[in-house]
């Protein structure tokens, strides 16, 4: 019984040796420790035993049990600890590896430059106004006092999507259509930042490009008002020493009209490529308001005037930031458009 009883230890520490998991450990114990398991079925056969030899028998059997305990418990801890090292290896973090990079959006040099513009002109008290991109002949032409045989009324010039109505050739009818829904009342003064459409496609013309309209309508407005704006509106964007040049022309919608230059904002004034030696830039065009214009859209010119002003957003984007190449703002090449 002693024999059997040192078999079933050596047996019972291999086996509990050998596992590798709870579950192993947990049938080894009902094996060997359980109701029905090995030391129980050997302790039953003890009745056969004489008396005498049944205390050494009944101790060994007591310590066997106690040291299967022991083992058993010792490596279930065993095994929990190796099990949570491999969850701790498996989730383990290296801090120290680089990060994988977040790519940031940025703003299009356009949306850059028209953010700059509209913040100008709101410090001046400017509020912003919209108008349709698919306009009437009536608001892009006739209210703007353009008659009929117009150059720019001509379908080669324009995108017309029915006899009546086109893509908005400029941003000008915001004007009649923000008087519109404002007269009576003074003053206005809005600017009107959008996107116009004209058959032209080269290096300096988009099919596709972005003016700002100015309109400042109210008592006493005059020519000395526009071009006290203009000069400021010059110098927030292009610096404090610039000037600007007031050059006679024509719109309907103005008179007097006039086209807008700065000083080269490369050269100064001197004369380079940038300028054709010529020392100035174009970069808009202004006038007061025609009466007949003021009439249409619900005030008196004899009691009011104001002064408009229309400017092109990619030539300012091109002069600002030395673009040669208009098609590159649209391009949406990532190289381009990273640098901004
Ligand atoms: N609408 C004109 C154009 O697209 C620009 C312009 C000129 C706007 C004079 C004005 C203005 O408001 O007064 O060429």
């Amino acid at each position: 019984m002693l024999d059997r009883l040192d078999q079933l230890e050596r047996e019972a520490e291999e086996a509990i040796t050998a596992a590798s998991d709870i579950e192993e450990l947990r049938a080894l114990r009902v094996r060997f420790l359980g109701k029905k398991g090995a030391l129980t079925a050997l302790l039953r056969g003890m009745s056969q035993l004489p008396p005498g030899q049944r205390p050494a028998v009944g101790r060994k059997a007591n310590d066997l049990r106690d040291r299967l305990e022991e083992l058993l418990r010792q490596k279930e801890a065993a095994v929990r600890e190796a099990a949570s090292g491999a969850r701790w290896e498996k989730e383990r973090i290296d801090v120290t590896l680089p990060g994988s990079p977040v790519l940031l959006g940025r703003k299009h040099p356009l949306t850059l430059i028209l953010d700059e513009i509209k913040g100008i002109f709101t410090g001046l008290g400017f509020q912003t106004a919209r108008g349709p991109e698919i306009e009437s002949e009536y608001y892009n032409f006739e209210a703007l006092n353009m008659p009929s045989d117009h150059p720019a009324r001509d379908m080669q010039d324009s995108f017309y999507v029915s006899p009546q109505f086109l893509l908005r050739t400029h941003t000008s009818p915001v004007q009649v259509r923000t008087m519109e829904l404002q007269a009576p009342r003074l003053p206005v003064r809005i600017i009107a930042p959008g996107k116009v459409f004209r058959r032209d496609d080269d290096a300096t013309h988009s099919p596709m490009f972005h003016q700002v309209e100015g309109l400042a309508v109210d008592r006493g407005v005059t020519f000395a008002d526009l071009k006290g704006t203009l000069l400021l509106f010059a110098r927030a964007m292009f610096g404090e020493r610039q000037q600007i040049r007031l050059r006679p022309s024509f719109f309907p919608f103005t008179e007097p009209s006039a086209e807008v230059d700065i000083s080269c904002i490369m050269c100064g004034g001197s004369g380079c490529r940038v300028c054709s030696h010529g020392g100035w830039l174009e970069i808009l065009g202004a006038g007061m308001v025609h009466p007949r214009v003021l009439e249409i859209s619900g005030y008196d010119p004899q009691a009011v005037t104001g002064f408009a002003f229309g400017m092109g957003v990619e030539r300012i984007a091109m002069l600002k930031y030395g673009i040669d190449d208009m098609r590159l703002l649209f391009s949406n090449d990532l190289r381009f458009l990273r640098q901004f």
